[in-house]
């Protein structure tokens, strides 16, 4: 084996690599080459008829060319994409597959859909309001007086004079009325604001869901029959309801009503606090004075409208104790749901 022999194989490899395109044809010119009938491998397995005081000379000529032409190889590989290992098989297929995190939906926002679907499948239309409200929608279009206390700085959060972070969901009554004729059937879902201490029970942020129907000749009964539909379908069949009298500005008569404790099925326990009953929501009959703000003719239509905290049905649902859970975004926590 001569000096120029192992310059005139490179030289050669070097021309046939350029021709490689595909990694059919450089696995080709690997066994051409490197395989165990190729050129270098011969010219190794050769040096035991060499003359021992070549041996030495010859030896490194052709491991320097081995090495030369694995480079050109690699570097053609990577060229064509990828190495390519010397076996054909380069996946196990019985390896576990890589598990990506899923993302989950938040708790509430979990609820606010569930809630808000229920009321969906019962034809109701989905409408959203701006969490910057005026004033006037937010207190005065609902039959707020001007000295009410909701209306307090303490309570409220206002941006200016007339511009506050909305308090509650009620005002999309008012903005849906104003774009619509009855009849309106709309469920309101959306984040609503208090400046309230923050403890365990309340938080400065909240949502709630809102719905209301207004129609000819709708009547109480027909908000009956919708909450009581709603409880079944959210909380179970064998839930039952209790209807107080209460009292707030944009309806006329007001109720609140309570579910039989899903825990302890009315019995007394610690998350009804020994009643047996949970409230739920608030609700009535849509004010004259709110209709007469929007031009309804109070003589021709009626309707029924409610509205819901969600974190609270989120806590009682999923026996959560404090409120501020929700907001901490801390993974151990929202994992669990
Ligand atoms: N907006 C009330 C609140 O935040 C909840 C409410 C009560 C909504 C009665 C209603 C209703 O639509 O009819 O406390």
């Amino acid at each position: 084996m001569s000096e120029s022999s192992a310059a005139d194989i490179l030289a050669r490899a070097q021309s046939e690599i350029v021709a490689c395109q595909t990694p059919e044809q450089v696995e080709a010119f690997r066994i051409q080459y490197l395989g165990k009938k190729g050129i270098v491998t011969a010219m190794l397995k050769g040096l035991a008829d060499v003359a021992p005081d070549q041996r030495k000379v010859i030896g490194q000529q052709a491991n320097e060319l081995r090495s030369q032409i694995e480079s050109l190889l690699t570097d053609k590989q990577a060229a064509l994409g990828g190495a390519r290992s010397k076996s054909p098989i380069t996946i196990d297929y019985t390896l576990p597959g890589k598990r990506y995190p899923n993302g989950k939906l938040h708790p509430i926002t979990q609820t606010l859909n569930e809630i808000t679907d229920i009321f969906h499948g019962m034809g109701f239309e989905i409408a959203l309001g701006p969490e910057v409200e005026t004033e006037h929608y937010n207190f005065g279009s609902l039959n707020f007086p001007p000295d009410h206390p909701a209306r307090d700085m303490q309570d409220t959060f206002y941006i200016s004079k007339d511009l506050l972070l909305r308090t509650h969901t009620s005002p999309i009554q008012v903005r849906e009325f104003e774009k619509k004729k009855p009849p309106v059937r709309i469920i309101a879902p959306g984040r609503t604001y208090r400046q309230e201490a923050i403890s365990a029970r309340s938080y400065c942020v909240f949502h709630q869901v809102e719905g209301f129907y207004v129609d000819r000749d709708v009547t109480f009964a027909d908000l009956k029959g919708v909450i009581n539909a709603f409880a079944q379908t959210y909380f179970g069949s064998d839930v039952k309801m209790r209807w107080r009298p209460s009292f707030f500005p944009f309806t006329e008569p007001s109720a609140e009503v309570d579910i039989s404790c899903f825990l302890c099925g009315g019995k007394g326990c610690r998350i009804c606090k020994h009643e047996g009953w949970l409230e739920i929501l608030g609700c009535g009959m849509i004010d004259p004075n709110v209709f007469a703000a929007v031009n309804y003719d109070p003589e021709e239509y009626s309707g029924y409208a409610f509205g819901m905290g969600i974190e609270r049905i989120a806590m009682l649902r999923h026996q959560i104790d404090d409120i501020r859970l929700f907001f901490e975004n801390d993974l151990r926590f929202l994992n669990q749901f």
